[in-house]
C-alpha cells in the first residue's frame, strides 16, 4: 500500500523490480554489521526485505545506519537491485533482492527486548501477554488475525449473499442466562440497578423475529464470568443468527453451508458430503460426552448385561446400584504395565475408582481381576468384544455420569497417546435430540437456554426429564463449535418452562416479562445457532490457546496483563456517584 513514506509493504517487491527507486517502512529485524558493510532485515507486516549500506557509496546514510538497533522504526530509500548468487535466500519471497540505502531516517528507537521478534521463542506466556504488542509482531501470531479478519469477511459475504440484514444488539443490557455468571456493570444514573453485559444476544435476536426481519446476523462480542480453559474467554465472539419460518433442518443446512464456505475459503479444502449426526443418546452411550471426536473409533460398549450376576465385587456394587460396566477396546494395544498404571492414575483425576483392565496374550486373558469371573462372564465377554491376541480391555464401573466422564477422558487419552486422530482431519458432526432438561445436583436445569423449544409441548410434569428438545450442536473433533434451536414462540409454552426451571411468576416477570410481552403480540416460529468464532479460528490456525486468537485476550485468572485490568477505580468519586461502597478484605 502506497503512502507518502512508502512505495508499498516490503515483501512486495521482487527481482522484476531491479533497478528502482523505493522508498520502505518498517522495524529493523535484524541488524549484521560485515566490517563496513551493514545489512538489515526490515519487517512490515508483509514480509521482509533485506537492505545493504555500503560507506564508500553513501556515507550519510551509512552514519544513521550505523545507529540502528533491533526494532527500531525506519524508513529506507534506495535502489533495488540483485543480490550476489551466493547471497540469495530462497526461503525469503524478497531473497533474490536488497536494497542499496540512499536515504535513511529513524522515527523511532527501541529500548532492549524482553524477547526476540521470531517465530519459535520459548518466552514465559504471561511474559508474552505483558509485551503483547510485542508478541502480536511475531509472524506466526499476526498471521492469525490476518486470517480472522478475512473470515470475517467471508462470513459476511454468506450472510448477506442469503439475504440477512446485520443489526447490532446492545452490550449494555439485561441478563440473558447461557449458564455463566453474569459481568455486571452499575448504572450511575440509576443507583442500585445494573446492567449485564449479554452471555449472547439471544433473547434481543428473538425479539428481532417479532419485529419481522426475518433473517438476523451479528458477529457479535460475548461475555461470560466462567472458569476458563484452553478454549474458553470470558469474551469471546459468536456468530449469531436467526430465522423467522423455519424448522430445524433449515438452520442445519444453511449452517452447513456456512461451515463449508469458512473451511473452503482459508484452508484450500472441500468438504463436500454432508455432516454426520448423531443423537444425544448414542453420543453419551458411544462416546461418553456430548461432543464426540469421530476421528477415531475406540467406542464405550456398554456390558453391565454380561455382569449382572457377577462375584466380582467391584462390578456387583455397582450393578446392585443400578450403575454401569463400560469398556473399551484397544486393538494390538502396546501398552506396557507402566502405560496401564498411568492411565489409572489418569482416569483416576476424573473421579474413577479405578480402571480394570484385561490383556490378551495368545490364547491367555492375563488381569488382576480375571480370578473373580466366573467361566460364563469370560466366555460372554470374549464373544461380545471379539477378543484377539494383542487386545486390551479397559473397564469402567459406577453411575452412569461418572463413568462417562472418566471413560470419555480415557478414550481422548488413548487416541491421543495411540497416535490415532490426525489434526487435519476434519470430522463434523450434529448432535441431536437433547433432552430438554438435566438434573443437576438436584436441580432441573435447562440443557441449552430456557427459550429452547420441546418437541412435545403438551408434556407432564413427571415426564419433564424425557422430553427431546429442538435443539443441535455442531461438534468438530471433540470440540463443540456452536448450538442453537428452534425457539419457543408462545408465551404459555415459555411461562411452563419457566415454572420447572423453578422461576417464580414474579422474577420470570422481572428478568423475561419484555420477551413474554413480544411472545404474545405476533412472534413468528423461528430458530437460530451461534457458532464460537475463535474455536473455529483455533482450526483454520492450529492454534492450541484461544489466547493466540484473541488480540488482548485474559489470563486464565480472566485478567490482561498488558493494561492490568481489571484494577482499582480511578477515583473514589466514581464509586461515590455509583452508590457503591466496597468490602475491602482483611489482608489487604
Ligand atoms: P452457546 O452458549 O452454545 O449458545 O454458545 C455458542 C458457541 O459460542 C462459543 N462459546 C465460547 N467461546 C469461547 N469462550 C467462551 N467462554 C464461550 N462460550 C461459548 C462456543 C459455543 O458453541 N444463544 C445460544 C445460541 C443459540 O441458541 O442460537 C448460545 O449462546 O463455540
Ligand atoms: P480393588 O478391589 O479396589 O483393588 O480393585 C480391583 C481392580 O478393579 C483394580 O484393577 C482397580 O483398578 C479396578 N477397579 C476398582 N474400582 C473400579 C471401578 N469402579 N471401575 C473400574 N475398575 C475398577
Amino acid at each position: 500500500m502506497k503512502t507518502n513514506f512508502r512505495t508499498d509493504y516490503c515483501a512486495t517487491f521482487n527481482e522484476s523490480n531491479e533497478g528502482q527507486e523505493v522508498s520502505i517502512t518498517g522495524w529493523s529485524s535484524t541488524v549484521r554489521d560485515h566490517g563496513g558493510v551493514i545489512f538489515i532485515d526490515v519487517r512490515d507486516r508483509s514480509g521482509i526485505i533485506q537492505i545493504v549500506s555500503d560507506p564508500e557509496l553513501f556515507p550519510e546514510a551509512h552514519k544513521t545506519i550505523e545507529k540502528i538497533r533491533n526494532e527500531f522504526v525506519i524508513n529506507i530509500k534506495g535502489k533495488i537491485r540483485l543480490r550476489s548468487d551466493n547471497s540469495i535466500n530462497p526461503k525469503l519471497p524478497t531473497g533474490k533482492i536488497e536494497i542499496l540505502a540512499e536515504h535513511v531516517e529513524i522515527f523511532n528507537t527501541c529500548v532492549p527486548l524482553p524477547f526476540q521478534i521470531e517465530d519459535e521463542i520459548d518466552t514465559d506466556e504471561n511474559i508474552r501477554l505483558k509485551y503483547r504488542y510485542l508478541d502480536l509482531r511475531r509472524p506466526n501470531i499476526s498471521k492469525n488475525f490476518v486470517l480472522k479478519s478475512e473470515t470475517m469477511r467471508v462470513i459476511r459475504e454468506y450472510f448477506h449473499e442469503h439475504n440477512f440484514i446485520d443489526i447490532e444488539t446492545p452490550y449494555l443490557t439485561k441478563s440473558t442466562p447461557e449458564g455463566a455468571r453474569d459481568y455486571l456493570v452499575p448504572s450511575r444514573v440509576h443507583q442500585n440497578h445494573f446492567f449485564a453485559l449479554p452471555q449472547s444476544p439471544q433473547i434481543l435476536k428473538q425479539i428481532l423475529m417479532t419485529s419481522g426481519f426475518d433473517r438476523y446476523f451479528q458477529i457479535v462480542r460475548c461475555f461470560r464470568d466462567e472458569d476458563l480453559r484452553a478454549d474458553r474467554q470470558p469474551e469471546f465472539t459468536q456468530v449469531d443468527f436467526e430465522m423467522s419460518f423455519v424448522n430445524k433442518e433449515d438452520v442445519m443446512e444453511f449452517t452447513e453451508g456456512l461451515i463449508k464456505k469458512i473451511f473452503t475459503s482459508a484452508l484450500d479444502i472441500s468438504l463436500d458430503n454432508d455432516f454426520e449426526r448423531i443423537t444425544y443418546n448414542d453420543s453419551m452411550s458411544r462416546f461418553g460426552n456430548d461432543r464426540p471426536d469421530m476421528r477415531f473409533d475406540l467406542e464405550l460398549e456398554d456390558i453391565t448385561e454380561i455382569f449382572k450376576d457377577t462375584e466380582f465385587k467391584v462390578f456387583k456394587d455397582v450393578v446392585k446400584k443400578n450403575g454401569v460396566i463400560k469398556c473399551l477396546k484397544v486393538k494390538d494395544a502396546n501398552l506396557s504395565r507402566k502405560d496401564i498404571d498411568e492411565l489409572t492414575i489418569f482416569a483416576q483425576s476424573y473421579g474413577a475408582k479405578g480402571l480394570a483392565w484385561i490383556k490378551v496374550n495368545g490364547e491367555d486373558l492375563q488381569s488382576p481381576i480375571i480370578k473373580f469371573f466366573s467361566e460364563n462372564e469370560i466366555m460372554l465377554l470374549s464373544k461380545n468384544q471379539d477378543l484377539s491376541d494383542g487386545d486390551i480391555l479397559f473397564f469402567g464401573a459406577g453411575s452412569s455420569d461418572e463413568v462417562n466422564k472418566y471413560m470419555s477422558a480415557v478414550r481422548l487419552k488413548l487416541g491421543e497417546d495411540l497416535a490415532l486422530m490426525d489434526k487435519n482431519d476434519f470430522k463434523f458432526v450434529w448432535v441431536t435430540d437433547f433432552p430438554l432438561f438435566i438434573k443437576d445436583g438436584g436441580e432441573v436445569t435447562s440443557v441449552h437456554h430456557p427459550f429452547t423449544e420441546p418437541v412435545n409441548h403438551d408434556f407432564n410434569s413427571d415426564e419433564t426429564l424425557e422430553v427431546k428438545s429442538n435443539a443441535y450442536d455442531i461438534v468438530l473433533n471433540g470440540t463443540e463449535l456452536g448450538g442453537g434451536s428452534i425457539r419457543i414462540h408462545k408465551k404459555e409454552l415459555q411461562e411452563k418452562v419457566f415454572r420447572i426451571l423453578k422461576i417464580s411468576e414474579e422474577e420470570y416477570k422481572d428478568n423475561f416479562g419484555f420477551l413474554l410481552s413480544a411472545l404474545e403480540r405476533g412472534t413468528p416460529p423461528h430458530g437460530g445457532l451461534a457458532l464460537g468464532l475463535d474455536r473455529i479460528l483455533m482450526f483454520l490456525t492450529g492454534a492450541d490457546s484461544i489466547r493466540d486468537i484473541i488480540a488482548f485476550p485474559k489470563t486464565q485468572k480472566a485478567s490482561c496483563l498488558l493494561t492490568e485490568a481489571p484494577s482499582k477505580v480511578f477515583s473514589e468519586k466514581q464509586l461515590e456517584e455509583l452508590g457503591i461502597n466496597l468490602i475491602i478484605p482483611v489482608e489487604e
